[in-house]
């Protein structure tokens, strides 16, 4: 509702005595502007001071959760946008509908919002319009700007972004830094807002009012990503990834930004069921999603981060026609449905990483025979799933990107994974501007065109794309498995999964790549650790990698260790059965960083999974099954600890068992350190 302050017709008659313009007169109008979620519970303020200057708050019942925070827009050769401005025009609508996922963690969706859309004008005879998109959830709220065709504003060049996000000095934040060499590929650390410095959304934060908030945006389609910079005031302030002329956005009228974000829950599980990111996607682009096909795959790649193989040709080349053959029936035996083969094309020999443009993305190594394995898998009913390692030879791969996804085409090969390792400075764009914003959005869309599902290793983060294309399935974009092949810090620490749940998880689908079952990596061929360093190994027990599957949600899942080590191996059951599509998916507990318990349903049967994951200590809680239906019998397949298993010393020790349930079950679940525990309930028949 417009609050017209009480001054405004003062002002008018003020103005009309000094013959204002009534430009000039809307200028000192202070207006407030509120809208609320569906529920009432929370409220975006947008408010232009009686200077013109926009800025926002927001409060969930009596909490305040941002205070005034600023708007505005600094621009290249042109005056600011966040000064002198006035309310043109306001209109409001609200949306309650429903849409399906073609696939995902919830088949229904439930879009439900406020809107107000506040468009704003200069005042003056040069007047430059922008726009103002408030949505707001009963899970939290995004907005938006949007700069429609106009004559006084055609190219434009942003400088800086304003916005801000004001909490609380002292709430403490789950972050990764910003502007660091790898990436999203670091351990989220917790510190009060104050001591942040610059870190990447998802940033999760626990308010000292006892909420939980998830900042983050959604639909970076155009646009620089947005990290966030604090400067010890617990104020969060947009800072966009620059081009190399330091410019942040270069953008043409009409043109929107993407939504800023703010996930607001009472307990930490409800950010997790928060489809907010989602909904502010736009529906989707594919018309026929037929031959998107959620699924599990194994891959000749563990064994290279595992020194016994290598990406390049020569005597211990891993990407060989016989050794694919192998995995093709192991997929086969044991219905995974995909085969990724790292190495395949020539490009790997001598320095890859430095020198990007010898990648080949169509002309396999001649000990590997593309063609006929393309057909062998089909024949088993399995695909291959094509790797683009591109070593962030951007322009090389873009010269290739037609023929390498015609090809794959030609081939029947449905998913690809794409990667952009450099360990050096960047070479000329950013990582996350917006010049590899529109080279991600490029490969997704002619892969959409060739029907190849995408599974990006090093992507720019997640910001609900999936919903417009859903053939963009999966990213490992953030510490993943491979770190417990070789990061010299020894490994990923046990609580980095109840970690990831509440972080990095909240953009969306992660492709881990999980279910190492060789814990200790005896399989490995490596040289004696450096002094200060020590081997990495998976600091897991065995029951916990296979409560990853459901933990960690990806529509495309690896079962990532070589084949021999699932051979006799009761445990590897669960891989085989556990779906990657799924109905519905309830949070059971949780506490950031020590433990998490997810149940999901499958979109296929009425079998649910539940997969809880801990951190270095033991622990047990109680886990009530009421989710199942009531008064139906099911039987619970339980893969525990053992009461030997620890994660440093018996990671193995499983306990696997059988017990009737129904949804007046109470199941007591305890976990070993570095422990887990993983169930499926079925029907009982
Ligand atoms: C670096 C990635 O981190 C790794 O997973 C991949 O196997 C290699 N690049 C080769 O693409």
């Amino acid at each position: 509702m417009a609050r017209l302050r009480f001054l405004a017709p003062l002002l008018f008659a003020l103005a009309l005595i000094a013959g204002a313009t009534p430009a000039t007169l809307h200028a000192a109008e202070a207006t407030s502007l509120d809208v609320a979620s569906p529920d009432g519970k929370i409220v975006a303020t947008f408010t232009l001071d009686d200077a013109g200057r926009p800025s926002y708050q927001v409060a969930y019942g009596e909490r305040q959760v941002v205070r005034p925070s600023r708007l505005g827009f600094r621009l290249k050769d042109a005056r600011p946008l966040e000064a002198g401005l006035r309310v043109a025009h306001t209109s409001r609508r609200s949306v309650d509908e429903t849409w399906e996922q073609p696939w995902g963690e919830a088949r229904r969706v439930r879009n439900h919002f406020n809107e107000l859309k506040v468009e704003l004008s200069e005042t003056g005879d040069q007047a430059r319009r922008f726009n103002v998109v408030w949505r707001v959830f009963d899970d939290g709220l995004g907005f938006r700007f949007e700069w429609p065709e106009q004559q006084r504003l055609g190219a434009f060049e942003i400088l800086d972004e304003l916005t801000e996000f004001a909490l609380a000095p002292d709430d403490q934040a789950w972050s990764i830094p910003a502007f660091y060499v790898h990436r999203y590929e670091y351990l989220h650390r917790k510190g009060p807002l104050s001591a942040l410095g610059a870190v990447h959304t998802p940033l999760t934060v626990e308010a000292k009012n006892g909420l939980y908030v998830s900042v983050h945006e959604a639909a970076l389609v155009d646009y620089a990503a947005m990290t966030l910079q604090t400067h010890g005031d617990g104020v969060l302030r947009a800072d966009l990834v620059p081009w190399s002329d330091g410019v942040k956005v270069k953008a043409r009228t009409p043109f929107v930004s993407p939504w800023r974000t703010l996930q607001i829950a009472a307990t930490p599980g409800e950010l997790i069921t928060s489809r907010l990111i989602l909904n502010l996607n736009e529906s989707s682009r594919i018309a026929d999603t037929s031959w998107i096909k959620p699924g599990k795959y194994v891959g000749i790649w563990w064994g290279m981060h595992l020194g016994i193989w290598t990406w390049g040709s020569g005597p211990t080349h891993g990407a060989t026609t016989e050794r694919t053959r192998s995995y093709i029936d192991f997929a086969a035996k044991h219905g995974l449905s995909g085969v990724l083969v790292e190495g395949w094309n020539v490009g790997w020999d001598g320095n890859w990483i430095e020198n990007a443009d010898q990648f080949s993305f169509t002309q396999p190594y001649p000990d590997y025979d593309l063609e006929g394995l393309a057909r062998y898998a089909a024949s088993k009913g399995v695909t291959l799933v094509g790797h683009h390692e591109t070593s962030y030879g951007i322009a090389n791969y873009e010269r290739q990107l037609e023929d390498a996804f015609a090809l794959l085409e030609r081939l029947g090969i449905k998913a690809v994974k794409t990667g952009y390792v450099d360990n050096l400075a960047p070479r000329f764009e950013l990582h996350h501007g917006q010049y590899m914003v529109r080279h991600f959005q490029k490969v997704v869309e002619t892969a959409a065109r060739h029907r190849v599902m995408v599974d990006v290793h090093e992507p720019i983060k997640d910001t609900g794309e999936r919903r417009t294309w859903p053939n963009m399935m999966t990213r490992e974009g953030a510490r993943g498995m491979e770190y417990n092949a070789w990061s010299a810090d020894g490994g990923n620490p046990p609580e980095h999964e109840a970690v990831l749940a509440f972080t990095r998880l909240l953009s969306g689908p992660f492709d881990y790549t999980p279910g190492i079952f060789d814990l200790t990596l005896k399989s490995a061929k490596r040289p004696a650790p450096r002094p200060g360093e020590v081997h990495a190994r998976v600091k897991s027990t065995l029951a916990k990698s296979l409560a990853n599957y459901v933990v960690i949600y990806s529509p495309l899942h690896m079962a990532a260790d070589l084949i021999e080590n699932y051979e006799g191996q009761p445990a590897f059951k669960f891989i085989e059965q556990v779906p990657t599509d799924w109905d519905e998916t309830r949070v059971l507990n949780g506490v950031i960083g020590d433990f998490v318990t997810i149940a999901r349903k499958d979109r296929k049967s009425d079998d649910w999974y539940v997969g809880s994951v801990g951190d270095e200590y033991a622990r047990t809680f109680d886990v009530a099954l009421s989710f199942l239906d009531p008064g139906r019998a099911y039987v619970a397949e339980i893969y525990a600890d053992a009461f030997s298993a620890d994660w440093e010393t018996r990671p193995s020790d499983i306990t696997i068992s059988q017990r009737p349930v129904d949804g007046a079950t109470v199941l007591t679940l305890r976990l070993a350190p570095g422990g887990g525990q993983a169930i499926r309930i079925r029907p009982a028949r």
